[in-house]
This record gives C-alpha cells, structure tokens and sequence, in this order.
C-alpha cells in the first residue's frame, strides 16, 4: 500500500516541482499532484513522503520526480496550420538559399511535434528541389519521453489522431494497420538523421545554442505549465536563439506576452521576429 497523501506532501511538491522544473501547480492542481505522488510512489516504493522529499533536497530521485510530474500530451502534426504555415510560407524562400536552415522543438514530449517537423521539411525540399541542409535540435526535461521519442515508433489511433494526407506519409514513416484504427508508425532513417534529441531545463538561466542560431522555434503547449513571470523569461531567452525574420510557433492558448512589440503576428499563434 503506498503511504497516505496528506496536505503537507501535496504542498511540499508543489514548491519542489516549481523549484526543480519551474512547473506552476496551482491549488486547483492539488488532486494531480496527489495522483502523481501516489504512481511515484508505487514505482520507487516509497514508505514514507517526508523522507522521500528530504532525500530529493539532497539530489536523489530527481530525475523520476521530473518524470512523474511532467505532462507529456502530443499528437502527430498538432495544430496543423503551423505545418501549413511552413510550407506555403516559411519553406519555399528560405529553401532557396544555401545556408543551413535550423529548427528549435522545445518541449518535443515522446517526439510527435518535431518528426512532423522532420517530415514537413524533406517534403518541402522536395517540392521546392532544395539542397539546402536541414536540421531540428528537440530539446525536453523529461528523460523517459525523451528515450521513447530516440526509438521513433509510435501507435496511433487515427480516430484521436488523424494523420495528414497532403503528404505521402509512407516516405518519411513506415506504417502498419494494426486494427481497424490503429496504426503503427515508425519514423524511417530519412528523419532520424536529420533530428537531434537532448534533455534540457527551459528554466536554465542559458540555453546551449548560438545567439540568432535558429529560422524556425517550436514552443508549444509547454508555457502554459509557468507562471506568467517565468513565460515571460522562457520566451526572452528563445527569442534570442531565433534570427531576425525566423518565426516563432506558439501553441494555442499560449501568448507572446512582452516580446509583442518585436513580433509581426500573423494569426495562429504564429510570429515573425522583426526586432532584437
Ligand atoms: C504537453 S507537452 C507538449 C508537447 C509538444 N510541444 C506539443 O505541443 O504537442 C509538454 C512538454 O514540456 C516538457 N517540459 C515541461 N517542463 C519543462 C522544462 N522546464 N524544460 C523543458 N521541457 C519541459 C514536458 O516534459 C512535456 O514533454
């Protein structure tokens, strides 16, 4: 039986989900942070959660804490307009020159988001009969979405997820019919080698990148899990990994915040950087 989830604990995880991670859980959240202690508990048998959080203090069992309290909701080619944006927009002009175009994914979750992104550009090359070099740095906190997002195998259920067919699909994926709505998806090689996966804070004061070193960044239904203080941080610091004219995708509900004035906002959550 995993120990009883008292008030304290609730709250004792919620100041070190904040401090560790930077994920806001409000009071309305006090339920999921009790769920979540509960399976975490169950999976490093923990007999008691004043003991547990004192050693997490010290370092130890950072990582499945990380692991646990994260949430992890992705879908292939989410909010498809971005997708749309990039090859009717994005692609066929900055296709046409030869330095290297890179794109940021922060918050790739299992990897969904960024072998979407992966696809949607191999498939603008082609269109657009580029030899421009393309790659994707995909960054996320959790270690566990990160090790299912390396192998690039997937089961969809095309009913929750339906997947796009302005592409042919079957150059980029291998892709099986499991049963009547089920599909298995497995990203081939063609992706793979263009895409990089490594774990990464967004709270970090820096960011492992070269300033202006990314055309596209991805920032989607992740800053919604800050406080406005700390989005607003967030979006500074990527803002400077981003070149002049590169756009930022934002999710849906997500906002630009203090950068709006350095931003042409195209509808869509979709903003061109117009000033540093
Ligand atoms: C809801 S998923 C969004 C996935 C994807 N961007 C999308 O829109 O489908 C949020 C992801 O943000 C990651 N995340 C949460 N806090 C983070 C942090 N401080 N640094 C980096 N990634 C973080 C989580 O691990 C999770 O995979």
């Amino acid at each position: 039986m995993p120990p009883l989830v008292k008030q304290e604990d609730i709250n004792q995880a919620r100041e070190l989900i904040y401090k560790i991670a930077g994920l806001y859980m409000p009071q309305n959240k006090d339920s999921v942070i009790g769920n979540r202690l509960n399976k975490l508990s169950r999976e490093l048998d923990i007999q008691n959660y004043p003991d547990f959080f004192t050693a997490l203090k010290r370092g130890q069992f950072k990582q499945d804490f990380i692991n646990a309290f994260t949430t992890n909701k992705t879908d292939f080619f989410r909010e498809g307009f971005h997708f749309k944006d990039m090859i009717e927009r994005v692609l066929p002009e900055r296709l046409q020159y030869s330095e290297p175009l890179k794109v940021l994914c922060a918050a790739s979750s299992t990897g969904e988001e960024p072998y979407s992104i992966a696809a949607t550009l191999l498939f603008a090359k082609e269109i657009c009969q580029s030899n421009t070099q393309v790659s994707i740095q995909a960054i996320d906190i959790n270690t566990s979405v990160l090790e299912v997002a390396r192998t690039g195998n997937y089961v969809v259920d095309t009913r929750l997820n339906p997947l796009p067919t302005w592409m042919e699909l079957e150059d980029y994926f291998d892709i099986t019919r499991l049963n009547e709505h089920e599909v298995s998806v497995c990203a081939k090689q063609n992706l793979k080698k263009i895409l990089n996966f490594k774990q990464y804070n967004l709270c970090s004061p820096t960011y492992p990148f070269g300033t202006r070193d990314f055309d596209i960044i991805f920032c989607r239904n992740v800053l919604i899990y800050f406080k406005v203080e700390d989005q607003e941080q967030i979006l500074q610091k990527l803002f400077s990994y981003l070149k002049f004219r590169g756009t930022l995708y934002l999710g849906h509900s997500e906002s630009i915040l203090g950068l709006a004035p350095k931003v042409d906002r195209l509808g869509q959550n979709i903003f061109v950087k117009v000033a540093e």
